[in-house]
Order: structure tokens, then sequence, then C-alpha cells
């Protein structure tokens, strides 16, 4: 099917709201092409402005990449210095695209952590792109789904202790809008390239009833196409939130 095709076969009024997505697979695209690991990185920021637009097109409301990992910290120097530099690079670079095609940038994960150059770029961006009303185009950056519940338990503990939480009043609710994604519905849809299949601490509270969808294509390989296979995908599942499939039908 051509790109077009896969664009027609989907059904606007049931898009996911909420995609999320982990970029994997640079590094070995980059060893497939006789070339060092950072080339992957930089290459995977052509797929990052592909991914976005379709989105933003298709009328997705929250795109989440996971940019970012806290264990990405035990990377090589070398490679940590060129990710934070890039960082920097594609949010400078990328505004004029995010204005064009009114995407508003987010972030997600212990910024605090980041290298200053990165959080000032970083908050740039987000302050330069905060009136767009399209797509939300969610960076996951220093991010680790463990820290980010073990900093909600804390944050709770405290209130409780302080007697301005009972504890009945802990629930669901209570618990999702107490984490980084306070303001982001759950997402509905993951994408992992490169054929691992694992979640690499991304999302565990948020990931509770999505969808998976894994493909081998490594992540600068991924364009408009991928992502449109991937929705078309996703809208072929029947889910049932532990009913029966006579029930949802
Ligand atoms: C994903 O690609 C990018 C980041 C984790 C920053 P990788 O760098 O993990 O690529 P592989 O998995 O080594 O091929
Ligand atoms: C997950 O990819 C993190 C990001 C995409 C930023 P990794 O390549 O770091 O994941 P693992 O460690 O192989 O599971
Ligand atoms: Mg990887």
């Amino acid at each position: 099917m051509s790109a077009s095709d896969l664009l027609n076969s989907i059904d606007k009024s049931r898009l996911p709201q909420h995609v999320a997505v982990i970029m994997d697979g640079n590094g070995r695209w980059a060893k497939q092409h006789g070339k060092a690991r950072v080339f992957g990185h930089t290459n995977g920021v052509n797929s990052v402005r592909q991914v976005s637009e379709a989105a933003a097109e298709l009328g997705i409301k929250y795109l989440t990449l996971y940019a970012f990992s806290t264990e990405n910290w035990n990377r090589p120097k070398f490679e940590v210095e060129a990710l934070m530099l890039l960082l920097v690079d594609t949010i400078n670079k990328e505004i004029a695209t995010m204005m064009k095609n009114n995407i508003s940038l987010k972030a997600i994960g212990n910024l605090d952590g980041l290298p200053s150059a990165s959080r000032k770029a970083l908050e740039k961006g987000i302050e330069e792109t905060s009136n767009n009303t399209g797509l939300s185009m969610v960076l996951a950056l220093n991010y680790s789904g463990r820290e980010e519940i073990t900093t909600m338990v804390k944050k709770i503990a405290i209130a409780v202790k302080e007697e301005k939480l009972q504890l009945s009043e802990i629930n669901d609710d209570l618990i999702s809008t107490s984490l980084y994604t306070h303001d982001i519905p759950d997402p509905e849809l993951l994408i992992r390239t490169s054929g691992e299949h694992r979640v690499s601490n991304f999302l565990l509270w948020q990931m509770a009833y999505t969808e998976f969808y894994f493909t081998p294509v490594m992540w600068p390989d991924f364009g408009k196409e991928q992502f449109y296979l991937a929705i078309n995908d996703y809208q072929n599942r029947e889910r049932r939130f532990g009913k029966t499939s006579e029930q949802v039908k």
C-alpha cells in the first residue's frame, strides 16, 4: 500500500489521542551504514520531524517521545554529550517547523538533572511554542517511570503526614494527577522500533491499558508511512478492558 492509501484507510473518528514512542535503534542503524552511533542519532531527528508532522496532520493530540532515559547516562561520555548537544541544536532548528505545524513542545522527566544548556534550550522551545493549539509533542528526557512513581509516592506521603490528605482520598485519579503526566491522558498506543520487545522503564503507570506496536524498523527509517501503518494496526485491535468481546461489540 502506498502512503496515501495507508493514510486514507485511517478512520479519523477513532484516532488515539495520545501515542507514545520508544525511538530505538539509532546505534544499530548507524552501524549498518558503517558509521558511528552518533550518526544514527542525527538521522533520528528526521524521523522525529516526520512523525510529529504526521501526528499533527492527523489531529492526534499528544505524541510522547522517549528521547533520553535515566539509564542512558550510563552510556559512554562522548555519546551522552553528543545527545545533549543534539537536543539543543534540534530544538533551536525545529522551532520554526513546530510553529508551522501548530505544535507545542512539552517535556517530562527529571529536567533539573539535565545540563543547563539543554534545559535552557528546552525551556525556550516550550515557551516559544506555548500558544500553539495543535499537537503537544512531549519529550521524555532524563525520564524513568520508577523514579516518577517514587517521586509521586513521596509527595503523597508528605501530604498525608502533614494531614493535608486523608488515606481514603488516595485513588487512581490522585495518583495520575500527581505524575509528570498530570495533564496528559494515558497513551492508547505505544510504538517501539528496532525489534526490541520491552518497556525500558517508560510510562509504567500510564501504560496499564496501552496497545503495544512493535516493528523491526530502526528509528532513523521510521517515517510517515510507518506511522500510518502503526495507526492502522491500532485501529484493527479490539480494546476490551477486561470485558468479553461480545460486550464491547
Ligand atoms: C535510541 O537508539 C536512542 C536513544 C536511546 C537515545 P539507541 O541509541 O538505543 O540505538 P541502539 O538500540 O543502540 O541501536
Ligand atoms: C530506551 O532505549 C530509551 C530511549 C529510547 C530514550 P534504550 O536503547 O536505552 O533501551 P534499552 O536499555 O536497550 O532497553
Ligand atoms: Mg537502544
